[in-house]
């Protein structure tokens, strides 16, 4: 069967041509339709411009990108990134951001309304639907932005860095939830993150990114059962596997990061 996503030799390099930064090199794998992937790597190794390529918000240098067989040559719906940096907009409220996918698709009012309500319900955020940006935590502004993407409903859901600013409870508490929405809505996820244990949490298979330029150095299936909870953090297979993701990326560090 054809895999959701699809990398096949890609690489991906800024600036003048005569004195390239090369960001990606000869980047291979695949994504199947209901994993959940996730990537991790030395800061600098090219970990969000995969992303911005998968996306279409960027045309590889060399290689081809495809969805379901098709190559990607420009952003769709049925991708769905939630960047780095937040990027909510500041003159709309919370609950209008997160409309906003629907209402480009042309959704009414009240019936967008209803979706983005559940979402922020989904993301601990009910309270917050007519605020503004600038009223939340860094924190809840990016489960804002992850509920704006959900709205979209895309079949491969991109996310960069999500839990970053968030402090390790909060943190525990949406891997949980991202778990939970994963299974009940069958999406495919593809997730970079620098915490290692969220990772190996969350993931079916880990994928380590060298340093700069990047290259795909280990790819390491997680075959821990679900459902995953506190339990698993103690779990003995859970640790080995997080020991095993560590020594690969530490690995990678001593090439050069
Ligand atoms: N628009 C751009 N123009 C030129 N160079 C860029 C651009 N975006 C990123 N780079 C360079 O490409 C390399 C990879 O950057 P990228 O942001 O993809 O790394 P990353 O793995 O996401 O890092 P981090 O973990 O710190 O977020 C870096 O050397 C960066 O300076
Ligand atoms: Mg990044």
């Amino acid at each position: 069967m054809t895999p959701l996503l699809e990398l096949r030799h890609v690489s991906k390099a800024y600036g003048d041509p005569a004195d390239p930064l090369h960001a990606l090199d000869d980047i291979s794998f695949r994504v199947e339709r209901g994993e959940f992937v996730c990537m991790v790597g030395p800061s600098g190794g090219g970990k969000s411009t995969l992303l911005r390529l998968i996306a279409g918000l960027l045309r590889p240098t060399a290689g081809e990108i495809l969805l379901d067989g098709q190559p990607v040559r420009e952003p769709s719906p049925r991708v769905g990134i939630v960047f780095q940096n937040v990027n909510l907009m500041p003159w709309r409220t919370v609950l209008d951001n997160v409309a906003l996918p629907l209402e480009l698709a042309g959704v009414p009012r009240p019936q967008r309304h209803k979706v983005a309500l559940e979402l922020l319900d989904l993301m601990g955020l009910a309270g917050f639907a007519r605020r503004y940006p600038r009223q939340l935590s860094g924190g809840m502004q990016q489960r804002a932005a992850i509920a704006r993407t959900l709205a979209q409903d895309p079949d491969l859901l991109l996310l960069d860095e999500p839990f970053g600013a968030l402090d390790a409870i909060t943190r525990e508490y949406l891997n949980r939830e991202l778990l939970r929405i994963h299974h009940l809505r069958k999406q495919t996820i593809f997730m970079v993150t620098h915490a290692i244990g969220e990772a190996v949490f969350l993931a079916d298979r880990v994928l380590v990114l060298s340093a700069r330029p990047g290259t795909i150095r280990r790819e390491i299936p997680i075959p821990l059962p679900h459902p995953r909870g506190e339990e698993t953090l103690s779990d003995p297979t859970y640790l080995a596997l997080t020991r095993e993701v560590r020594a690969a990326i530490g690995d990678s560090r001593e090439l050069g990061f």
